[in-house]
């Protein structure tokens, strides 16, 4: 296990997410929430930060029970930070010290540099520079710009970087981390999905043993693999609950209840379409129909629970992105934790413990994970669909018309990105269904009819996006299919905005 202790950079969860491609586990600390039991890691990273070490409130953390105790690397903010209380010298960069560079010099004797050599592209991006090293340190690499690109302090295993070695620029980062991980600091490389799987089940039936667990399903990733962990530790005492609150996709209810059901899952279908339907009617407001949708499936969770007796424990698909603390951005001691629609989960009425197994766990480690119990690789790589569903794209009112009439374009689109080989190159894609009609011609005939919007992003995270450059022939073809078969629709745009300004969803 590693330690990886943030001291506020947007890069950290990077960091972690390097080390765990080594199959190398670890986990993020707010630098201000040093455990006291240090006695699981074996080795220790240091974050970078938006500080400046010489600032007052500037993170400041004692490292007494770690420097020279355990092998550590401080990148960055903590290279500069090991720099200043060490008798360094750390001032405002006269040069600057942002984006690309390569390495100058290289210390290659060294088994931290061990495979890297002169000329290897890094990533820097910092306003500081570490001016003089400590009397007790050797520099191991610089840059043309950056003379101190990396030190040790003699007589312990403790290394600092300047660059970012998790970042993808830096070409070499991960041969880095490896070399100090592995080579230097003697961790095992064990963290597998495999391996996830046998201690996660075990240690899931242990908890549990023969108690009744309910668990939500929503045909996503996090949730499907969640249920299957479950499944393989405690079987039929799995009850899973899959609610059709009628603004899904086009057949998707029926379909992937019955693949449920084929990995030989516990779950019941419950069709509540009518229910949300009919509270949603006459509602435009897009956050109140967030609300009303949240309300109504809660309820509906809650009827179908209490018809399982006896239930001790809720899980849910809750992963690691949603339960890190992280420091928070305006900088402080006072760590915040993210809120997100997941954490927190289902009202304290339901007074059910909650069991989360994919806690630790990155997306794209819940998709290997997956992969590893043999789950459909079409179940894994589906795009992410929101909560709320059509609702939030359907702009303005809902009606059973207008959601029947949004499926049927969102499949036209859907699968005609699968059937065209892009759909695996898209991170998420839609239809939104515009409050507007405009005038069109078909046959010999004036048409007043809808207008529908086509939406395909990229993104890692969702937090940020761009629209994707699908061909001008696949849009022709689409929006061919769409305006000739789909009636009640007679104009198709595509979304060329960003995320920032725009959003993903329209409401
Ligand atoms: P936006 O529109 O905020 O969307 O750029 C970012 C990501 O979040 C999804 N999204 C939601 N997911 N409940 C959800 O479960 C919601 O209310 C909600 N709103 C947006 C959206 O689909 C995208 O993946």
């Amino acid at each position: 296990n590693v330690l990886i202790l943030d001291f506020g950079s947007q890069y950290t969860q990077l960091i972690a997410r390097r080390v765990r491609e080594l199959n190398i586990f670890c986990e993020i600390k707010p630098y201000n929430k040093l455990p006291e039991d240090l006695s699981t890691y074996k080795a220790v990273i240091l974050s970078g930060s938006p500080f400046s070490v010489r600032a007052e409130d500037a993170p400041h953390p004692d490292l007494s029970g770690i420097q020279g105790k355990k092998p550590m690397l401080a990148v960055c903010y903590g290279a500069q930070y090991l720099a200043h209380f060490q008798g360094g010298n750390v001032a405002p960069s006269n040069t600057r010290e942002y984006g690309r560079a390569n390495l100058s010099f290289v210390k290659s004797d060294e088994a931290f540099f061990d495979k890297i050599n002169v000329g290897s592209q890094v990533w820097m991006s910092h306003s500081d520079t570490i001016k003089e090293l400590p009397a007790n340190a050797t520099r191991l690499a610089s840059t043309d710009d950056v003379e101190n690109a990396a030190y040790r302090l003699e007589g312990e295993d403790t290394y600092a970087i300047q660059f970012h070695p998790e970042v993808y620029h830096s070409k070499d980062g991960k041969q880095l981390l490896e070399n100090f991980l592995v080579h230097i600091a003697k961790v095992a490389q064990t963290w597998t999905p495999d391996s996830f799987v046998e201690t996660t089940v075990a240690d899931l039936k242990a908890k549990i043993g023969t108690d009744k667990v309910i668990l939500g399903l929503s045909g996503g990733v996090d949730s499907s693999v969640a249920a299957m962990l479950l499944h393989k530790a405690i079987g039929k005492n799995l009850h899973c609950i899959f609610v059709n609150n009628g603004l899904l996709r086009k057949d998707e209810f029926p379909s992937v209840l019955e693949q449920y059901e084929g990995m030989g899952l516990n779950v019941k279908g419950v069709d509540a379409s009518a229910r949300f339907l009919d509270e949603l009617a006459g509602e435009s407001d897009p956050e109140k129909k967030r609300k009303i949708i949240g309300r109504v499936f809660i309820e509906v969770f809650d009827d179908e629970s209490h018809l399982v007796e006896n239930a001790k424990w809720l899980a849910q698909g809750t992963i690691y992105p949603d339960v890190i603390e992280s420091v928070s951005a305006t900088g402080g001691p006072s760590a915040t934790i993210k809120s997100h629609h997941n954490v927190g989960g289902l009202p304290d009425f339901m007074k059910l413990s909650v069991v989360e197994p994919l806690r630790m766990l990155f997306k794209d480690e819940v998709r290997r994970v997956g992969a590893s119990m043999g789950l459909d690789p079409l179940l894994l790589g589906r795009h992410p669909f929101p909560g709320p569903g059509l609702a939030i794209r359907i702009l303005g009112d809902i009606t059973r018309e207008k959601v029947a009439i949004l499926q049927e374009v969102d499949a036209i689109f859907i699968n005609g990105l699968k059937s065209a080989g892009l759909y695996d190159k898209v991170w998420q894609a839609g239809a939104m269904l515009l409050p507007v009609n405009s005038v069109g011609v078909m046959g010999d005939e004036r048409t007043y009819e809808k207008c529908v919007a086509l939406r395909a992003v990229e993104s890692t995270d969702g937090m940020t996006a761009d629209w994707v450059n699908l061909p001008y022939e696949f849009l022709q073809k689409t929006s061919n299919d769409i305006i000739n078969k789909v009636r009640g629709v007679n104009r198709v745009v595509y979304d060329i905005s960003s995320k920032p300004p725009a959003t993903i969803e329209w409401e």
